[in-house]
């Protein structure tokens, strides 16, 4: 089974990527709705509170995870991989990937100026860790960086199509344009939702990086150079989502980011040792 985690419904919309790009494949679907937002938390906060959520589902039947969290993926990555796959000898057993690198990649291959734009949680953006990705790549590249951090609050209102919410995009948005970007990443799992604003304010010569059909192309280029993991992915189309929280408010809100119902909805709580 393919794990993906979130802070909480956001993460749906790489999910939805997956899914319609790679369907065969059985899918857990966690968002941590009940410590949600993580956007403005700690690296300390974020790494405990993934640490949980990667401990929960690696002690079910998961053997891959897919951090569609920005800001886990940010922050949190590299110390998950190094605690739960290298220092746990499961390297060629178990996995734990994030959105960080799939994105960078995307861009660097996109932009023909070489100035990229990234926005993002405070959180994230704080992490540079897309300067770091993108760098690797290609180290000519300018990056500019902005936290948004009122878009979150404004989505899971479901205000995200009100003039206010576009207000403060068009705010945000703007020392972007003046920079010149011609490729900008949505570093954050909420803001597709807002993708059609996002083109309006860009502007059509300006690339956007950020849904999860890159991330599906991503994860199938891993598989196949992970040939080991990939056959102990289990392949019945099952689908299981689990929330920390409500579940009424999960369905509600998860239902516009993965874009057609969830059925059933199983509130667990992850807190504190293996959550069993
Ligand atoms: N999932 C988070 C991200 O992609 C956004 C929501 C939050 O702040 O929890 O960074």
């Amino acid at each position: 089974m393919i794990g993906v985690i979130d802070s909480g419904f956001g993460g749906l919309s790489v999910l939805k990527g997956l899914l319609s790009d790679m369907p065969e494949y059985d899918y857990v679907y966690l968002g941590d709705s009940a410590r949600a937002p993580y956007g403005s938390h700690s690296r300390e906060t974020i790494t405990r509170f993934s640490e949980e959520i990667v401990e929960f589902l690696f002690d079910r039947d998961v053997k891959l995870i897919i951090v569609a969290c920005n800001t886990i993926s940010g922050l949190a990555l590299r110390h998950l991989q190094n605690k739960y796959i290298v220092d746990a000898g499961l390297k060629d057993k178990k996995n734990i990937l994030g959105v960080i690198f799939p994105f960078s990649e995307e861009a660097a291959t996109k932009t023909k100026n070489k100035r990229v734009g990234v926005v993002g949680t405070k959180g994230t953006i704080s992490s540079r860790a897309y300067e770091t990705e993108i760098l690797k790549i290609d180290p000519e590249i300018e990056i500019f960086s902005m936290p948004c951090p009122l878009l979150v609050p404004f989505i899971e209102e479901g205000w995200h199509d009100k003039p206010e919410a576009k207000m403060v995009l068009k705010k945000y948005l703007r020392p972007m344009k003046s920079r010149h970007i011609d490729t900008l990443i949505l570093g954050c799992t909420h803001y597709p939702l807002m993708m059609r604003d996002f083109k309006k304010y860009m502007g059509s010569k300006v690339h956007i990086v950020g849904d999860g059909s890159v991330l599906a192309k991503s994860l199938k280029d891993y598989l196949k150079r992970h040939p080991d993991i990939d056959k102990s992915l289990s392949r019945n189309g099952k689908r299981t989502y689990m929330t920390t929280d409500d579940p009424i408010k999960f369905k509600k809100m998860g239902e516009k980011f993965l874009g057609h119902p969830i059925p059933k909805i199983e509130m667990v709580n992850v807190e504190g040792g293996d959550g069993k």
